[in-house]
């Protein structure tokens, strides 16, 4: 499983960079146009935090595959490492992943609803699609049953293409992605937080805590 941050938020990628095993960040048009800042700026910044050799995801705004190769190239170009061009599925988007592929330009077909706009964009040659989990349970369309759905096809046609799942809300449908084999998920900070808290474990370490505490007081094993 990877672990990739799903956000601008410069605090929160430093943050999540340095407490989590993360691979990457994932950005969207409307991730980037919360921060209301220069494209480049935020680009530079999280590659600065990230490094090389995390991956950088970042979506196209352009409409036809022309342009969409065109934009894809130059971000690929500027992004400081490790990069790939998200496209949101359509005519357009499959014609340009074909085109980026010869490039040699890792792409992520976004915004996918069904096993069958997966399946067509992992023959088109993306390196990844991302299925809307959260989108989908808020309109009753089982998006963890969705996620399973696409890494049973992909297995079945031997398809390289991973599932990176997208759009969560709790730990929950976190885990239920994982249980199906989906080799990556794009999650806020605060979803991951919530995958590594437990009430449970909140008790545990308080126990630790107070029953050292009894007995040695403030001292820690570096002062024996
Ligand atoms: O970038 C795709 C996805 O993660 C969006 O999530 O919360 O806007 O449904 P959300």
């Amino acid at each position: 499983m990877e672990y990739i941050l799903d956000t601008a938020d410069i605090k929160a990628i430093k943050h999540c960079n340095e407490f989590y095993p993360l691979s990457g960040v994932t950005t969207n048009p409307s991730i980037i146009a919360k921060e209301n800042r220069n494209f480049w700026d935020i680009v530079k910044e999280i590659r600065d935090i990230i490094g090389p050799d995390k991956t950088f995801f970042a979506q196209t705004v352009q409409k036809t595959a022309d342009k969409i190769v065109e934009e894809a190239v130059l971000m690929n170009e500027k992004s400081g490492g490790d990069f790939c061009v998200k496209i949101p599925i359509c005519e357009e988007g499959l014609k340009a992943t074909m085109e980026l592929k010869k490039l040699g330009i890792k792409v992520l077909m976004t915004a996918i609803f069904t096993p069958a706009q997966a399946l067509i964009a992992a023959k088109a040659g993306a390196d990844y699609v991302a299925p809307y989990v959260n989108r989908l349970d808020n309109i009753i369309g089982d998006g963890c049953e969705v996620v399973a759905q696409i890494v049973e096809q992909f297995a079945i046609y031997d398809l390289p293409c991973k599932v990176l799942a997208a759009s969560f809300k709790n730990a929950e449908q976190v885990h239920k992605c994982a249980l199906s084999g989906c080799q990556c998920v794009t999650v806020t900070d605060d979803v991951l937080k919530a995958v590594i808290t437990h009430p449970m474990t909140d008790a545990a370490i308080g126990g630790f805590e107070k029953d050292w505490q009894n007995v040695y007081g403030e001292k820690t094993i570096l002062d024996f």
